[in-house]
């Protein structure tokens, strides 16, 4: 059985949300999330919105940081677009009900602004350090709230349907998503005259993340197999600060802590980052995950150490009640003892390379929030920015499909069907595991915070192995989540193996030993690729913004 919608929003996190609230004004919005809809990136931030809304601070210094921290490769009309947009996206949350932290509690004061690493300024907004929290339970209530938004939980979308339409139009058309129903298996068509990718990112590429389970790449995975642009894959960013504990799960230190005066320390409790870069333990994350990673490996530790022993205790409790007793329960009181560190896979600043609008380079499929590349985060994404990027470019987004869908003549609702072929049931879960296990580890050895040629060698061939065999897997077995899964996260990895061979240089988060100089000259662009006919990679010059 299909459905069909004006609008359908593969992902449930704050872009997604943000552009179904935006679009609901104009037309039936479908929304999946595969698994509940609370569970995202989204509802995981710590550290909070970066927007200027403090006498002291202004666009310029905002848009200065951000360029500084995105190495050369950030869209300067992008950046300005976001940053300047920021005060009214704000607004609009509150509007929602999301209630950020001000000063002494007093609901009418000044927002009480954090600071974090290449930021300037304070101007990090935040509700204690549940930002995320905060915001995703208010824009599901709103979302609930409104009877053109349908929420549909437990639907793992598994290829875009991209076809030459009905009605004959002789361009290729993004028309909707074959979804798998997680409860009851079955894969239905889902139609739409727009859809829109808002799955987040592939944290789970590696083996160490800070990112929540449902972070595969699935968007990225499905765009690909679409041939959609994909930009910047090479650009993974590694948080500095996660928990280093064998319960924690790579619990993630906010890199509020540092901005409230947190020290990196290394494990006989010295200081470190001084030499690396003058603002110390405050630079930006490329720099001091960097810094961290070479440390614990020439001197054989396994974590460092984040200092917060010097503040009052009663001013940790308050502004960081999440972490304060998230770290009690493992036993460890930051007031009283140094929290041990590692880095971890945090955020992809490439993706679905799209426009100003979030179209990607397939008519009728967006792409907004960290599935997408918009330009914003150049080379490397400066702390708080995302979120302010996935309510800017969730605006955007729906506002040019509220405008498509009207230009565009609608096709009769007619669903191709899922092929099963002769796939039956596997009685070898073991081969996904094994794969699972393999992808993740290669990439954070071979392809992770420091690489060389000889790693991206290595990482291409195994990947290539690895994908041969899933794909006999995916052929004859009939189809579970974990496949799904697992073939997404296998040609994420794919992507930005391919990337970060093609860049021979080092900038912003890609860093490799054979290439450790930024080479303006050569590569100061992005690196767009897209799949070709035969599944290749193919590098793509094509100028934007696109023209459908
Ligand atoms: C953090 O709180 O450190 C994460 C915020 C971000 O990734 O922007």
């Amino acid at each position: 059985m299909s459905e069909h919608a004006d609008f359908l929003v593969i992902g449930g996190g704050l872009a997604g949300l943000t552009f179904a609230l935006t679009a609901a004004r104009s037309g039936k919005v479908l929304v999946l999330t595969k698994g509940s809809s609370i569970e995202s990136a989204s509802d995981k931030a710590q550290g909070g919105i970066a927007s200027v809304v403090s006498d002291d601070d202004s666009f310029e210094f905002h848009e200065k940081d951000t360029l500084k921290a995105g190495a050369g490769l950030c869209n300067v009309e992008v950046v300005k677009t976001c940053i300047q947009a920021g005060p009214e996206c704000v607004s609009e949350l509150i509007r929602q009900g999301v209630v950020f932290s001000r000063v002494n509690h007093d609901v009418n004061g000044a927002f009480d602004l954090g600071k974090e690493g290449g930021h300037s300024r304070r101007r990090v907004l935040h509700a204690g350090d549940f930002t995320g929290h905060e915001i995703m339970q208010a824009l599901i209530k709103a979302a609930s709230d409104e009877p053109n938004i349908h929420l549909v939980e437990n639907k793992l979308a598994v290829n875009l349907i991209v076809d030459t339409p009905p009605s004959g139009r002789p361009e290729r058309l993004c028309r909707g998503v074959f979804a798998l129903d997680r409860r009851d298996g079955s894969i239905d068509a889902i139609l739409s005259r727009s859809t829109v990718l808002a799955t987040g990112g592939a944290g789970k590429v590696y083996v160490y993340t800070s990112n929540p389970d449902v972070a595969t790449g699935d968007g990225m995975a499905m765009a690909s197999r679409a041939r959609a642009q994909m930009a910047n894959m090479e650009f993974v960013q590694f948080h500095p600060t996660c928990l280093y504990h064998p319960h924690a799960k790579s619990f993630l230190l906010s890199e509020a802590m540092r901005g409230e005066g947190g020290k990196l320390q290394l494990a006989d409790g010295s200081e470190f980052l001084t030499a690396y870069d003058e603002r110390g333990s405050l630079a930006t994350r490329d720099i001091v995950a960097r810094a961290i990673d070479f440390e614990l490996k020439k001197r054989g530790d396994d974590f460092a150490l984040l200092d917060m022993t010097s503040l009052d205790p009663d001013f940790l409790r308050r502004r960081f009640p999440n972490i304060h007793e998230s770290c009690l329960k493992l036993g460890l009181d930051m007031a009283k003892v140094p929290l041990p560190v590692v880095p971890a896979a945090h955020y992809f600043c490439g993706g679905v390379r799209t426009d100003q609008q979030g179209r990607s380079s397939v008519p009728g499929l967006y792409a907004i929030g960290e599935v997408a590349c918009t330009g914003f985060h150049g080379a490397n994404r400066l702390a708080s920015n995302s979120l302010l990027e996935a309510v800017v470019f969730g605006r955007l987004a729906a506002k040019d499909a509220i405008d498509w869908i009207q230009r565009t003549p609608s096709d009769p609702p007619t669903a191709p069907l899922w092929d099963v072929g002769n796939a039956i049931d596997s009685d070898e879960s073991v081969v996904v595991s094994q794969n699972w296990d393999e992808i993740r580890r290669l990439m954070w050895n071979y392809v992770g915070i420091v690489r060389s040629n000889k790693r991206l060698q290595r990482a291409k061939r195994r990947i290539e192995m690895i994908q041969e065999e899933i794909k006999e897997y995916y052929w004859n077995f009939l189809l579970s989540p974990d496949l799904v899964e697992l073939r997404n996260i296998a040609s994420v990895a794919e992507l930005v193996i391919h990337s970060a061979g093609r860049r021979a240089e080092s900038r912003g988060l890609h860093y490799n030993i054979d290439h450790p100089d930024k080479d303006d000259q050569n590569f100061k662009s992005d690196t767009v690729i897209r799949r070709t006919a035969s599944g290749g990679l193919e590098t793509v010059e094509q100028d934007l913004p696109y023209s459908w």
